[in-house]
């Protein structure tokens, strides 16, 4: 069985996201999709609603998985027995990131590689962190995130963009 590690922050999970997945399960026989359990102070979800959120988006697919890790990616990718991590690439202004990402990830552990897929033309512009400020600023979501992520962002933000004047917190 090939199985790769798809890693990211999902905060929130977006179509984007969902994208690489279901390719990625074209060219591996399983996915584990690995939440960085970050001790960002800006998250917007904590890590058990964003798993919580691929779960419900990802149904009960037997070939997906999904678990949280913290500390090196290579770590757990050892502990799970995994060689390959699955990254998407949006734009150029991803490469330089995901290159240096990927070699200090493989300088830590040599047999570990990472494999790029190229991001759908219709989400190449779609990061959690623009689909939050877009949310928060009471924008229209829908064909950036699944619906239950959409319904989600809509949940967290109806009382401050239902406040008068509104406040963006
Ligand atoms: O969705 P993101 O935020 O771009 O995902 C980044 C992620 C989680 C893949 C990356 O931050 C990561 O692997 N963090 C774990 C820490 C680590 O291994 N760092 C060393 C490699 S640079």
């Amino acid at each position: 069985m090939r199985i790769a590690l798809y890693p990211g922050s999902f905060d929130p999970p977006t179509l984007g996201h969902l994208s690489i997945i279901q390719r990625g399960l074209e060219v591996f026989d399983g996915l584990t999709v690995a939440v960085l359990k970050n001790p960002a102070k800006d998250a917007l979800f904590t890590v058990e609603e964003r798993v919580e959120l691929l779960r419900e988006v990802l149904g009960n697919d037997p070939r997906v998985t999904v678990k949280t890790f913290s500390g090196l990616l290579v770590k757990f990718a050892q502990q799970e027995n995994v060689r390959t991590v699955l990254r998407g690439l949006r734009a150029v202004s991803d490469f330089e990131y995901e290159f240096q990402m990927a070699n200090m990830n493989r300088k830590l552990d040599p047999q570990i590689d990472t494999l790029f897929m190229m991001t759908g033309e219709k989400y190449f512009y779609i990061s959690s962190r623009f689909v939050r400020d877009v949310a928060r600023l009471g924008g229209d979501v829908s064909g950036l995130v699944p619906p239950v992520v959409q319904a989600a962002l809509e949940a967290r933000f109806a009382a401050s963009n239902a406040a008068p004047g509104g406040s963006t917190k």
